[in-house]
């Protein structure tokens, strides 16, 4: 298979592919897209990062997850037991998290929501090869902008982008500090995209609801990140929290490390697991940590320091 070298060629690709599925069925080079994407390789997804120069990417926050990674995530959310009637991937990318949902939730209707126009010609291609078009909408816009109806449980689930506040416009600035006063907290004007991301989801989640998001870390201990953490232990029901080693490097054209955090919307729970793990191969299904009660969090300025490397 010859794959694309330029961005050109990739979009192109990406048409050519949805064109195909309606057209040519038999293609031989749609296929073995398809074929790869059953066993989990993502070839369009996997192009963008090679071809697109990260400093373009960047500017998006546009870093794919590493399958390893989103299978864990997405058996977390396998594990609560229960039923989501709808999942929401925010800032879908290529559509690693919906492909996968989609596998693990056969009942859910899936909402991709995607800024980026490029990017989503890949993310509609890759789901149609998998045959999912009748599962899954498409909200090309900006998360922070979407309006959903009112659906059964819904599992937010997904990597939102790293943006730093640097190349954040004024006016979602605005947005974020207005929208964390209703919950009576201070946002902070130095907040990444990444935290504009988990507030639009405590606003748009309702009691019952669940969460699995990878994010870079730094929230956990810098001091923008305190109302992201307050927020977390008032109302959104952080479960669990996920350190990987920043040695390990999941993303490997991003020196971040990185977290997983677990939510249930409206639980009543007063404590969450925290667990180190030096790899994402170590992840598991995001079982096991160390409880740490709300009232031990909230004492802490730096949540890394909650747990120590070989606890
Ligand atoms: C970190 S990537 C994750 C992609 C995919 N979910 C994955 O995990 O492989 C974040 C995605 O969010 C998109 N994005 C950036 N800003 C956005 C916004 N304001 N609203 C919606 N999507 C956005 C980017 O284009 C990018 O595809």
């Amino acid at each position: 298979m010859v794959l694309p070298t330029t961005q050109d060629s990739l979009f192109r690709l990406a048409d050519r592919l949805l064109q195909s599925c309606h057209n040519r069925p038999q293609d031989a080079l749609l296929n073995t897209i398809r074929r790869r994407l059953f066993v989990g390789h993502d070839v369009l997804g996997d192009s963008y990062g090679r071809i697109v120069p990260a400093e373009q990417r960047r500017a998006l926050g546009a870093t794919f997850t590493p399958p390893q990674v989103v299978r864990a995530m997405v058996a977390w959310a396998k594990t609560q037991g229960v039923t989501f009637e709808r999942i929401i991937d925010p800032g879908a990318g290529s559509g690693r998290f919906v492909l996968a949902a989609a596998q693990a939730f056969p009942d859910a209707h899936i909402i991709a929501v995607e800024k980026d126009p490029h990017i989503v010609s890949l993310l509609r291609a890759n789901i149609v090869l998998a045959g999912l078009i009748k599962r899954v909408s498409i909200i090309i816009d900006d998360y922070r902008s979407i309006h959903l109806p009112s659906a059964g449980r819904t599992l937010f689930i997904g990597n939102p982008p790293y943006v730093r506040h640097h190349d954040i416009e004024p006016r979602w600035k605005r947005w974020y500090t207005e929208t964390f006063r209703a919950y009576g907290l201070p946002g902070s004007a130095l907040a990444g995209l990444h935290l504009h991301f988990l507030l639009k989801t405590r606003q748009l989640a309702v009691s019952g609801d669940y969460g699995c998001f990878i994010t870079a870390a730094e929230w956990l201990d810098v001091n923008y990140g305190s109302t992201a953490r307050a927020m977390l232990m008032n109302g959104m029901g952080g479960r669990s929290l996920h350190l990987i080693d920043t040695a390990s490097q999941v993303f490997p054209d991003a020196m971040t490390s990185a977290a997983i955090v677990c939510f249930e919307v409206g639980s009543s729970r007063r404590s969450l697991m925290i667990r180190r793990v030096q790899s994402s191969a170590q992840l598991g299904n995001l079982q096991g940590g160390m409880n740490i009660t709300f009232s031990r969090a909230e004492s802490q300025d730096k949540w890394s320091h909650l747990i120590r490397p070989n606890d």
